[in-house]
């Protein structure tokens, strides 16, 4: 490539700059009293959300800093055919923005690197993040070096993923649904749904399956089956719960491998925002009691200490309250005398395996 050159800043090469580089243009800086901001992003086809929230983040300093994700990294984020345009595209068009000064391209999942070699005066982050959503790891070591961290909102409705959506006429539900299958523990509904699929009973693809427990049953059947399996480390100890940060990266996962249904299937951790406004009526559960009866843990035992003479399964729809969205489908089965929460459970299980996909089916048929 030529030699070229923006506002006075001659670029030899290549617009990406090496992270050598950037510390040390940053302590001229700050010895010349100014600040340096960094933000890190993938910035693959600028929309004009880029662009504002890139002036108000060199706005909050004298120069900005932006690292871009490299491609192998983008296509792990965003999935297949991102990014659109490579590394040195992106930095090029970057460059060329009033706003930025610099642009240095990472690898690494986390920006932690960057943020370290960089050592900026602040660091910058956009939109779906809250202050807790940054990897402890990132917020940790801003902390220790002494960074400022400035959350910034972004501009609603604009994204490269809803651009491209645009312009590829995306509008229609397409006759399928691709399903992410959630899921925590042994999986036997994951692997009914697995094998309705197989078998042509549900017309479907499986785009990915995705657990918080590296060594639950359900990775094994995405193992057994060639099937997508990712594990998220749910982030926390406290029973039931995501991190903001492993919340965040469901959802990225979730639109990366494009699903158009999350179907929980023993998934133990609560679903809240933004999963919930990501995904509106499109998140399906399938709990084992007759809902609004003996919703959370234990259903089972819960119908046999109450005493009931018949339980069951329900198949609803997600909302904020624990098994508390729209039923869609449920199916009883007897509680026999001497049941224990183990007979019950198997029993209403062999009920759950059948209806799950027949209520997929008919509900993406229906909507
Ligand atoms: C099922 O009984 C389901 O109703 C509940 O969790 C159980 C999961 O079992 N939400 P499995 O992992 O599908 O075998």
């Amino acid at each position: 490539m030529e030699s070229v050159s923006y506002r006075g800043r001659i670029v030899s090469s290549t617009f990406i700059s090496t992270l050598e580089e950037t510390a040390a243009w940053r302590d001229e800086l700050d010895a010349a009293g100014k600040r340096v901001v960094l933000t890190n992003g993938v910035f693959d086809l600028l929309h004009v959300g880029h662009v504002r929230y890139l002036n108000e983040a060199r706005a909050l300093g004298d120069a900005l800093v932006v690292a871009i994700n490299a491609d192998e990294s983008v296509r792990e984020l965003k999935g297949e055919g991102r990014p659109l345009y490579t590394a040195e595209d992106r930095a090029e068009i970057l460059c060329a923005l009033a706003a930025v000064d610099r642009v240095v391209v990472f690898g690494e999942k986390r920006a932690t690197n960057v943020i370290e070699a960089v050592n900026p005066h602040i660091y910058t982050k956009g939109g779906d993040y809250t202050a807790e959503s940054l990897i402890d790891e990132e917020r940790e070591l801003m902390n220790r070096m002494g960074i400022e961290i400035q959350i910034l909102s972004l501009v609603a409705g604009k994204s490269t993923s809803n651009t491209i959506k645009k312009m590829e006429g995306e509008t229609e539900k397409s006759d399928k649904p691709r399903l992410a299958l959630l899921g925590s523990g042994t999986g036997s509904n994951i692997r009914a749904l697995v094998e309705a699929v197989d078998d042509g009973v549900l017309d479907a693809e499986i785009g990915l399956i995705l657990s918080d427990a590296a060594d639950s049953g359900v990775l094994e059947i995405a193992r057994e089956y060639d099937l997508k399996g990712i594990h998220i480390e749910p982030g926390s100890k406290k029973r039931g719960h995501l991190t903001d940060a492993a919340l965040k990266e469901v959802v990225d996962r979730l639109k990366a491998n494009r699903i158009d249904l999350v179907i929980l299937a023993g998934f133990m951790r609560v679903v809240r925002d933004p999963l919930l406004s990501e995904y509106p009526d499109r998140i399906l559960n399938i709990h084992p009691s007759l809902l609004p009866k003996f919703p959370g843990l234990n259903a089972a035992k819960q119908a046999i200490e109450a005493g009931e003479a018949e339980s069951g399964c329900t198949i609803h729809l997600v909302n904020a309250e624990i098994d508390g969205g729209r039923i869609l489908a449920q199916a009883s089965v007897p509680v026999l005398d001497g049941d224990d929460p183990d007979s019950l459970q198997a029993r209403i299980q062999v009920r759950e395996h059948d209806l799950y996909a027949k209520v997929i089916g008919d509900y993406w048929a229906g909507l």
